[in-house]
């Protein structure tokens, strides 16, 4: 494969840009010695400046349910971009999506419109607070809820040793540059576990204005919930007092229509969108029932943002939603086939070449792994049996054969609508050879 497009943007960029990217998980600690810059992309089809062509199963981080320049997308944005990008004031399309969200949403009362998953999260937390009055949130290792002080805290994959003990996990800050108030405000818990649930909320339950968590584990590959789970999350939740917050960032408009939400049969109280809603423009949301959503009115909780609910993303949005529920939700439930089939594929041709590779997938989002447990079903295991540098092996091998797995050890893949049969048989193939070679 002819890299030497990448090599000198990458040269270029290096001297103007930090890492020669806008965000860690793009550039070389993740595609070693440099990424592929990439160019253009349509359908489930990537090309970089040196013309190399990829099945794309990255996705954009999830953002792409339809794939690239989908033409209803294409078409719309045309259109509506000659009329403006941005007004900051109220508009038609952003009724029209909050509609659309609510009649899918039937947790959902009302919708506000923000930009990323990040902001979006960080206004959830503050509603959780200025609801209830109380301070502290409690949060799961090994879950990301974008990069906001608060909720920094035990994301990322550590050497289990550091981990402390399962009823009482050290808080990890992930970052410097944090102060003391974002982590002691910000509680720990051991996810996938009900009594470790119910123990921390025994003890702190006064003091915690809600528990936050994705619905199913997708910065650490994908780990599914066990059975039965959540709702016993948000049975204690109501039980103890304390807000049940679901960030569906990731499984929002994804797993299903309704999110991880209608997937498991939960009624959230405050719940947060992103990533697949906006179809590839940064369009997220903060959604709830009435009495929770009301806190944000008039700034009582504060949530600004000049950007709000940008014209064109919104357009995206729209169009996304109608595309996908076209023909009784036909879009979500071809991505979620696409994510079983490769899932199922996969874990065969592991099998095939005795490779310790074990795929874990919720519908259309999946990861493969390399570890000999048979089954993921939580951060400590991902921490101590999975071997990340193998999967980075991996997935170079793969982009090497015109496939594009995440280089990011710690996230996971994606299908959309536009895979096809011919994709998903010489996605296969390639990860036989690359099994092979490792
Ligand atoms: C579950 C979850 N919440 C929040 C975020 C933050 O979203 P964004 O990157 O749009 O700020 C992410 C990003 O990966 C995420 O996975």
């Amino acid at each position: 494969m002819k890299t030497e497009n990448s090599k000198h943007l990458f040269d270029r960029a290096m001297a103007v840009l930090v890492e020669g990217c806008s965000s860690a998980s793009r550039g070389p600690l993740n595609y070693h010695p440099y990424p592929a810059y990439i160019r253009e992309g349509k359908g489930a089809r990537l090309w970089d400046v040196d013309g190399n062509e990829y099945i794309d199963w990255q996705l954009s981080f999830g953002c792409l349910p339809l794939g690239h320049a989908h033409p209803k997308i294409v078409e719309i944005v045309q259109e509506k971009v000659a009329g403006g990008t941005h007004f900051a004031t109220t508009l038609e399309v952003e009724v029209e999506t909050a509609e659309l969200m609510v009649g899918m949403l039937p947790h959902v009362d009302k919708v506000r419109f923000a930009n990323t998953g990040t902001e979006a999260c960080m206004t959830g937390v503050r509603m959780a607070r200025g609801i209830t009055g109380k301070r502290k949130v409690l949060k799961f290792e090994g879950h990301y809820h974008g990069w906001y002080d608060g909720l920094l805290v035990s994301s990322n994959p550590q050497p289990v040793t550091t981990l402390g003990h399962p009823n009482d996990p050290v808080r990890i800050p992930d970052s410097s540059g944090l102060t003391p108030g974002s982590w002691e405000d910000t509680l720990v818990c051991v996810w996938n576990d009900a009594n470790a649930l119910e123990r921390m909320l025994k003890i702190h339950s006064h003091e915690i204005a809600c528990v936050v968590m994705e619905g199913a584990m997708s910065n650490m590959g994908v780990i599914p919930p066990k059975p039965g789970y959540l709702q016993q999350v948000q049975e204690m939740c109501r039980a103890h007092n304390v807000l049940f917050y679901l960030d569906e960032t990731v499984t929002g408009f994804r797993v299903a229509p309704g999110g991880a939400a209608e997937l498991y049969g939960l009624q959230p109280d405050i719940v947060t969108y992103g990533k697949a809603l906006g179809q590839g423009f940064p369009v997220a949301a903060i959604a709830g029932p009435d009495h929770i959503m009301e806190s944000i009115e008039y700034g009582k909780v504060l949530h600004y943002g000049s950007h709000n609910a940008p014209r064109l993303g919104l357009y995206a949005a729209k169009t996304m939603l109608e595309e996908m529920s076209r023909d009784n939700n036909a879009g979500w439930a071809k991505i979620n086939a696409i994510g079983e089939e490769v899932t199922q594929l996969l874990n065969q041709v592991a099998k095939d070449t005795g490779q310790n590779m074990r795929v874990q997938n919720v519908g259309s989002m999946f990861h493969p792994v390399f570890t000999d447990l048979e089954e993921i079903t939580g951060y400590r295991d991902f921490c101590g049996h999975v071997d990340l540098a193998k999967y980075g092996r991996f997935s170079q091998l793969m982009r090497d054969q015109g496939v594009f797995f995440t280089g990011n050890r710690i996230l996971h893949n994606l299908s959309c609508t536009a895979h096809t049969q011919a994709d998903i048989d010489r996605t296969i193939d390639a990860a036989g050879n690359a099994l092979e070679q490792l």
